[in-house]
């Protein structure tokens, strides 16, 4: 079996990230992709989605596949579920399981750092240093000494830091929970953040400048899909727009609480007014915008024999499960709890619909000096109706 031809694999991943306009808004990161050699920071045991479950992909079994995974431009890397619950190297079959960390796909590093505005001699604070290959990234514009990365898993960071020297970047790697910054070495002019967050830790507003960017993929237990680029104020306040859609694994503490629904209370049951399988059709763009309307919503799809359901929980005391099959018929909506969830969903979706299905990028926040969030239409006055209904 011949070698794989890394030049080759990183040249064409190239092209086809710049034919996909990735570099239009930070040309330097072209340059910068064809310096790093990805495959020196991937681990050599992968995992590979395979349709039910994951399934281990090693470099010296499979080279060629390995290095296809590794320089596919639009697929992240897995490289650990469940906090590294699983190895790779003695898995046999699939596992279900969550992807905990990754190598982030080619195409949204590279339109990140385009938001970033990222420039030489910029102070950068890296949150999720994963491998440290987008570090390495940040450090080839920021320049040797201006980038701190921060990692909270210990092995995860011991091998960025390793990863990092060997291909000779100065970039300090620090292990730790990110939410927390790092203020020995703050101010930063920029904060990027490689996992998803549901608020806007104040640490990130204190450590940045006023002035300097926040760039981060947020969203809601609903769906994390927004890319949020936000602007410190100089009373620590921050605020910006949501500038393109970014799927990303959670921040730890960010993850869904778990657990099962505690189902108490009197059962309620209606017909529902629309079909659920088009209330919730998948469209990015209104999930985005029912996450940020329904608080703490939680869902859940279950097939069975003639039964397709979907579960609503807001992480509380309300349930709600809504046959999709007889939709129209009086029993099919079973609520729980204080909150009409269903209730919610509709009105969320109605509100996107009649706002002319506003895409992500219409969206933005704020977040006050004292730390509240407000996700707004278009301009910050007009915040979203937020609660319950
Ligand atoms: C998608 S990976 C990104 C890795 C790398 N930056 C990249 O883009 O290739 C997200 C990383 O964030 C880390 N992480 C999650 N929560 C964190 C936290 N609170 N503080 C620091 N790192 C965290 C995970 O362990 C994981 O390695």
């Amino acid at each position: 079996m011949t070698d794989p031809d890394f030049t080759a694999l990183r040249t064409s991943a190239v092209h086809k990230l710049a034919a996909a306009g990735c570099f239009d808004r930070a040309p330097w990161a072209r340059e910068a992709v064809l310096t790093i050699k990805r495959e020196r920071f991937v681990p050599h045991d992968i995992w590979v989605w395979a349709g039910s479950g994951y399934r281990a992909v090693s470099c010296p079994a499979d080279p060629q596949a390995w290095a296809a995974a590794v320089y596919d431009p639009v697929k992240a890397v897995v490289t650990q579920i469940d906090d590294g619950e699983h190895d790779p190297r003695t898995t046999t079959g699939t596992v279900c399981g969550a992807a905990t960390s990754s190598v982030s796909a080619l195409d949204i590093v590279c339109i990140k750092l385009g938001f970033l505005g990222l420039e030489a001699g910029h102070k950068v604070l890296d949150v999720g240093a994963g491998s440290g290959v987008n570090t390495a990234l940040l450090e080839e514009r920021a320049g040797p000494g201006n980038v701190v990365t921060i990692e909270v898993d210990q092995g995860l960071a011991e091998q960025a830091e390793r990863n990092l020297r060997a291909a000779g970047y100065t970039a300090r790697v620090v292990c730790g929970d990110g939410e927390k910054g790092f203020a020995e070495e703050a101010l930063y002019d920029r904060l990027i953040c490689t996992a998803a967050a549901r608020r806007i830790p104040r640490a990130w507003r204190e450590q940045v400048r006023p002035g300097g960017i926040i760039l981060t993929p947020y969203g809601s237990l609903f769906s994390s899909s927004g890319l949020l680029r936000l602007a410190v104020g100089p009373d620590g306040a921050a605020e910006g727009r949501f500038v393109h859609t970014a799927s990303y694994m959670w921040l730890r503490a960010h993850r869904a609480p778990g657990g099962r629904p505690p189902r108490d209370g009197e059962e309620r049951l209606s017909a529902s007014p629309a079909d659920p399988d088009k209330v919730l059709d998948g469209d990015w763009h209104a999930d985005f915008a029912i996450g940020q309307l329904v608080p703490g919503l939680t869902m859940q799809r279950t097939t069975g024999a003639g039964d397709h359901r979907i579960l609503l929980w807001d992480g509380a005391d309300s349930f709600a499960s809504v046959c999709c099959d007889g939709w129209d018929e009086g029993d099919s909506v079973l609520e729980q709890g204080p909150r009409s969830l269903w209730g919610e969903v509709l009105t969320a979706r109605s509100w996107w619909d009649e706002h002319g299905r506003p895409e992500i990028t219409r969206f933005g926040l704020t977040v006050t000096a004292g730390g509240e969030h407000h996700t707004w239409l278009d301009a910050p006055e007009n915040r979203l109706p937020r609660g319950r209904t």
